[in-house]
């Protein structure tokens, strides 16, 4: 069987990067796809990851890991089409199946949402639809709520607005203190991004009609 294969998009640190590496990411081994017993399930692969900012951390986990990177940086191109135009072709040099925001700070052109439809996710640090945009858990605390929660959903044209796969929820602490919580968040979502994409690679995500997503046993 082929290896399901994503790219991943980071502007920051990186750590949703990193638990994908650690908990999905196998290279292809030396001896190429046919070697050992054949799986019901596809090898993961990260086949590039790319950013926004030329200094990204997540940048040097990927190196780290042998992954190929690129930066696509906005001042480099005429506007936001012709930058997710070149992003677009480099995905598809890249071949991936799917492509993972992970901490990807740029809102992506509809053009690159229509060429790569249903396969786009984003990982969001509270329970959509509240508190979409930045800064998740800072809206979350600032808005008095008493459960945040981690959203893992497809990418449509607009601002943390496409369909849900997959929800958690993490209780304010009580003190409300934004460290506590935030690692809270952070360690699920670390959970959650891993278990959207497997669910994907395995085949079990069906989109559509409207907002829908299925999930099959
Ligand atoms: C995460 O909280 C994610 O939900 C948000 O940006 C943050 C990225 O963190 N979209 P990291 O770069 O993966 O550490």
């Amino acid at each position: 069987m082929n290896a399901f294969r994503i790219a991943v998009l980071a502007s920051g640190t990186g750590s949703n990067l990193q638990a994908i590496l650690d908990v999905l990411h196998e290279p292809e081994s030396p001896e190429g796809e046919s070697a050992g017993a054949e799986s019901a399930l596809a090898r993961i692969e990260v086949v590039g990851v790319a950013s926004d900012k030329p200094g990204a951390l997540a940048l040097g986990r990927a190196t780290e890991a042998g992954v190929e990177t690129a930066v696509f940086a906005g001042d480099r191109f005429e506007d936001r089409a012709a930058r997710d135009l070149a992003l677009g072709d480099w995905i598809e040099s890249r071949q991936a199946d799917l492509i993972v925001l992970a901490g990807y700070m740029q809102l992506l052109t509809p053009g690159f949402v229509q060429r790569f439809a249903g396969r786009v996710i984003n990982v969001h640090p509270a329970l959509l639809p509240a508190f979409p945009g930045l800064d998740g858990i800072g809206q979350t605390l600032a808005y008095g709520a008493t459960v945040g929660g981690v959203t893992v959903h497809f990418v449509d044209e607009g601002v943390d607005s496409g369909p849900v796969l997959l929800q958690r929820a993490v209780p304010v602490p009580p003190d409300r203190d934004r460290a506590t919580f935030e690692s809270a968040i952070h360690a699920t979502e670390h959970e959650l991004l891993p278990e959207a994409i497997r669910l994907i690679a395995s085949g079990r995500v069906t989109l559509g009609p409207g907002r829908s997503v299925r999930l099959s046993p």
